[in-house]
C-alpha cells in the first residue's frame, strides 16, 4: 500500500516537485493526496496541480499562528494522511498541531528537510549562513519534526563539499542537487519499512560523503 503524504510548502517547490517525479517514476511508493501552502500565490501550487495534485492554500497573514493551523488542521483532515512531508515549509509548527500526528515511538509523523548538516546553520537562510562562515563541508539533513526550529530525530545526512571556485550559486545547486535525491529515498525507505530510529541520537539512515 503506498503512502499517503501531505507535502507542505511556501514557495518555489523543487523538493515537492522531486518527491511528485519520483512517485511518477515508481522510485517512491506513495500518494500525494494534497500540496498545501501557506503562501496563496506560491509557485509550487501551479506545478502541483499542473501534474493533478489537489492544493489547497490558507494564507497565514492576519491569523494567530493558533487560528492558521486550525485551518491547516482542517484542510488536512479532509485527506488521507499518514505523513505531513515538509517542503520548505517556512513555518514553525506548534506542539499542539504536532500531537495529531503521534508515531507510535512518541515521535511524530512529521518529515522536513533542511539544508545544512544540522545543528549547523538552523533557520531559513542556511546556504547563505554556511557560504558566508566559509564552511568546506556543509550538507543535507532530513529529520522528524518536534518543537524547535529545524531539529528532531535525524533520518538521514549526506555531506557535499564547497569547491574553492564555488560561486555561492555554484554550492547552492550541489546542495539542491542532493536534496532532490536524497528526500525521495528517505521517503521510500519510510514507505518500505517505516520510520527507523536508532536508540541514540545516531542518524538510522547514514549516505557516505560526496565530494560532487
Ligand atoms: C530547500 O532548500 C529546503 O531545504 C529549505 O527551503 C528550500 C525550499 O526550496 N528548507 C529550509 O530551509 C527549512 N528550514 P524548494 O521550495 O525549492 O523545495
Amino acid at each position: 500500500m503506498p503512502i499517503c503524504l501531505a507535502i507542505l510548502v511556501s514557495g518555489r517547490g523543487s523538493n515537492m516537485k522531486a518527491i511528485l517525479q519520483a512517485i511518477e517514476e515508481g522510485r517512491l511508493d506513495a500518494r500525494a493526496t494534497v500540496v498545501f501552502s501557506n503562501n496563496p500565490q506560491a509557485p509550487a501550487l501551479a506545478a502541483a496541480l499542473a501534474l493533478g495534485v489537489p492544493v489547497e492554500s490558507v494564507g497565514h497573514r492576519g491569523l494567530s499562528r493558533e487560528d492558521h493551523e486550525t485551518r491547516l488542521l482542517e484542510t488536512l483532515s479532509r485527506y488521507p494522511v499518514d505523513y505531513v512531508v515538509l517542503a520548505g515549509y517556512m513555518r514553525v509548527l506548534t506542539s499542539s498541531f504536532l500531537q495529531h500526528f503521534h508515531h507510535q515511538d512518541g515521535y511524530f509523523r512529521i518529515v522536513n528537510i533542511h539544508p545544512s548538516l544540522l545543528p549547523a546553520f538552523p533557520g531559513a537562510n542556511a546556504y547563505e549562513e554556511a557560504f558566508a562562515y566559509g564552511v568546506r563541508l556543509s550538507g543535507i539533513t532530513i529529520h522528524l519534526v518536534d518543537e524547535k526550529v529545524d531539529h528532531g530525530p535525524i533520518l538521514a545526512q549526506e555531506a557535499f563539499a564547497r569547491l574553492e571556485e564555488d560561486t555561492f550559486d555554484d554550492f547552492k545547486a550541489r546542495g539542491l542537487s542532493v536534496e532532490h535525491r536524497l528526500y525521495p529515498q528517505v521517503l521510500q525507505s519510510i514507505a518500505l519499512q517505516g520510520i527507523r530510529l536508532l536508540p541514540s541520537d545516531q542518524p538510522s539512515f547514514y549516505q557516505e560523503t560526496k565530494s560532487k
